[in-house]
Formats: structure tokens, C-alpha cells, sequence
């Protein structure tokens, strides 16, 4: 069942490719038309949407906060992300044209259920984004777009995070198409760019083996800290939210642009730093601004450890090593930065003797409140 792998969690993150191809097929066209058959929301009411809230819960709230830059960016639809069991408790402002839209991989977790039914029981449109046909969430929502990542063993999310940020960025692409905000040419780029990133995962776990290497190297770490900003911010996230459930170290991120207001004081000699570096190709300036942070970390004594983008040679210098991730655009890349930092975890955990798919206190569906 493990395909030879030492543990699901390995084979779930091998499986990548097939996860996100098969959440990509069948849900266009050849010239870029989005198709979401199982929309069951009518298009005239889609077009009304005037807010988004994302509600989830751990690593599927990260793939809600990389969604909304997507969704903002091509929808121009203001869109919160929320953590199901924080929305309930507050007096959310939901109207008949908000669009909730929640990210489950077992369809099961209460907090979430318990957040959609309040939001259905507000007036808002419900839509699922689910990993597992027919269950309770997608059931009680008013729409699902199942992300088909096949079924998710290990209890550390990985194949089912890349589905969700997939399928939330087709429901963006497709709310673009309905509404006239984007052109179809633009669309068009945007799910070729999409279809090319089976094949670039697949590169990177082709190319994994340094990444294991350190990984075994750092057994003995006690924190590892995670940098990054625009859509590198839940990957850095999610990167240390892996590390947490699986290796049991210390981990957090950050937004890179927050070290100065706090975060930096931690930063002594030795110090891991792991930095998701954006693009240098992508909007001017966000490059320059986080290869100064590695600068600052590094100045200080941490020990940097960098994901870029093929040919980004500059971050070379301040970097101890750096990981890179092939050319793609840039709210594409979380597909691909991610990957590295699972391995991370994976290859960490495992050199620790740790169980990597059932670690402790955890369990894969958190059923109750
Ligand atoms: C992290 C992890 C959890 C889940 C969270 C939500 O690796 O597995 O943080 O992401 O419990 O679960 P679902 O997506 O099933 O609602």
C-alpha cells in the first residue's frame, strides 16, 4: 500500500502530481473555459457575491490563506479566511450575497461543520471544498468542488493541501470568468501555467535528496523558525505546522516583513532559518525586500536555509543552502515551495525514529469541538 515508501506520509507526497492532476482534469475546456459541472450555485446568483469567507481549520486554513491572494488578485472579491472555530464565537457579518467557502480534507472535522451550518443558518452560500465524496460537510453545503487527491493516510496533510489550494484557485478562476474580470485569454495562461506543475513537483521531488540530507543533519534541532511573505507566508506557515505534528520541534513562521516588530529578537547564533524567497521575476521589489531579511537573520547568526527559484543566483550569497523550485508565476510557486518543507519534515521525523503517520495526540479527523 505504501508503493515501497517508508510511510504513507512519503507516498502521500510523492503522490503530488496525480493529486493536483487530477483536480485540474476535466474542469476546462481547450480554450480555458471553466466547467465546474458540480456547481450546484446558480451562475446569476455567483455573480452577486460581494464577499468570500474561507473557513478551515490547521493545514487546510494555510491552503485558505494562499487562496486568497489568488482569489483577490483575479476576482477582486474581498475575501477573509477564518478559522472555523474562531468564526463561530464572533458576530461574523454574513448577507445573502457572501460566499463561505470551506476547505476540509476529511469532510468531517466539527469545528468546520459546526461554522458552515452557522453560516447557512446567516443566510451565506455554502460551498465545500472536500477530499472525501459524500461526507457530512460537502452533504450540508449548498455546493462542493471535490479536490481528488485519493484518499489521505498519515495524519499530516500534504497531497490534500496542494488539491484544496488547486481547486480554491479554480473556483477563483472560474468566479473571474463568471464576473468578467479577468479575459479568457488571461485565464487560459493562468490553467496552462496550472497544468505544468504535475511536472515541476515531480522535478522537485526528483531533486529532493539534499533536502533529506539536512534534514537528518538537524535531528538534534530544538527550533527552526520559517520565513515568507505574500503567498511564501502560510507556505512558511505550513512549513512549520509540519514540523510541530510530525518531529515534534518547536517551529514557527512568520511573515518576513514582521521580524523587525518582534520575531528577530529570537534569532542567536545557530539559529535554523528556513526562507521562502518569492520570484525575482514577480512584482518588483518583494524579492529584494526578503533577500534582505535573510541578511538580517543571517547578520545575526542564524543558519539559512533558502527555497528559490531556479536561476535566482543572488540569494546564493547569504544563503548556507539553498533549495530551488522551478520557474513558475508567482501564486503558482506555494504548489511547488511547499513541497520541499514536507520532506523536511518527513525525512526529520523519520531520522528521529519517530512514527511519521501517526504522531502523538493527533488524530486524522478531529470529530469533536
Ligand atoms: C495538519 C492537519 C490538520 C488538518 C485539520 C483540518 O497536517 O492534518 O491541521 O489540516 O485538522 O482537517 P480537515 O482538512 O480534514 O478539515
Amino acid at each position: 500500500e505504501k508503493d515501497g515508501y517508508p510511510s504513507f506520509m512519503e507516498k502521500e507526497i510523492h503522490d503530488q502530481p496525480e493529486a493536483v492532476l487530477q483536480t485540474l482534469l476535466g474542469r476546462s475546456d481547450i480554450d480555458g473555459r471553466l466547467t465546474l459541472d458540480e456547481m450546484r450555485i446558480d451562475p446569476e446568483e455567483l455573480k452577486k457575491i460581494d464577499k468570500i469567507i474561507v473557513l478551515a481549520c490547521g493545514t487546510s486554513a494555510y491552503a485558505g490563506h494562499v487562496a486568497k491572494y489568488a482569489i483577490e488578485t483575479w476576482c477582486r472579491i474581498p475575501t477573509e479566511v477564518e478559522l472555523a472555530h474562531e468564526f463561530r464565537y464572533r458576530e461574523p457579518i454574513i448577507t445573502p450575497t457572501t460566499l463561505v467557502v470551506s476547505l476540509s480534507q476529511s469532510g468531517e472535522t466539527m469545528d468546520t461543520l459546526m461554522a458552515v451550518r452557522y453560516a447557512r443558518e446567516q443566510g451565506a452560500r455554502t460551498m465545500a471544498i472536500c477530499n472525501t465524496n459524500g461526507s457530512t460537510i460537502p452533504r450540508e453545503s449548498d455546493a462542493v468542488l471535490y479536490t481528488h487527491a485519493g484518499p489521505e493516510i498519515a495524519v499530516a496533510s500534504t497531497k490534500a493541501f496542494l488539491a484544496q489550494i488547486v481547486a480554491a484557485y479554480l473556483l477563483g478562476l472560474y468566479l473571474a470568468q463568471l464576473r468578467g474580470n479577468k479575459f479568457q485569454g488571461e485565464i487560459k495562461d493562468i490553467l496552462a501555467d496550472l497544468n505544468k506543475i504535475p511536472a515541476k513537483i515531480q522535478s522537485v521531488l526528483d531533486n529532493a535528496d539534499p533536502i533529506r540530507e539536512l534534514a537528518r543533519s538537524m535531528k538534534d534541532a530544538d527550533s527552526v523558525l520559517f520565513l515568507g511573505r505574500h503567498v511564501g507566508f502560510p507556505v512558511a506557515l505550513e512549513g512549520a505546522l509540519k514540523l510541530k505534528e510530525i518531529a515534534y520541534i518547536h517551529a514557527e513562521g512568520f511573515a518576513a516583513g514582521e521580524l523587525k516588530h518582534g520575531p528577530i529578537a529570537l534569532i542567536e547564533e545557530g539559529q535554523p532559518v528556513f526562507i521562502v524567497v518569492p520570484s525575482p521575476r514577480g512584482r518588483d521589489s518583494l524579492h529584494a525586500k526578503v533577500v534582505s531579511n535573510i541578511q538580517e537573520v543571517r547578520a545575526r547568526g542564524a543558519r539559512t536555509f533558502v527555497i528559490a527559484e531556479e536561476g535566482d543566483e543572488a540569494v546564493k550569497a547569504y544563503a548556507e543552502e539553498v533549495f530551488f523550485i522551478p520557474e513558475t508565476q508567482p501564486l503558482l510557486a506555494p504548489l511547488l515551495a511547499t513541497v520541499p518543507l514536507q520532506i523536511f519534515a518527513a525525512a526529520l521525523a523519520g531520522a528521529k525514529g519517530y512514527d511519521v503517520d501517526q504522531p502523538r495526540n493527533l488524530a486524522k479527523s478531529v470529530t469533536v469541538e
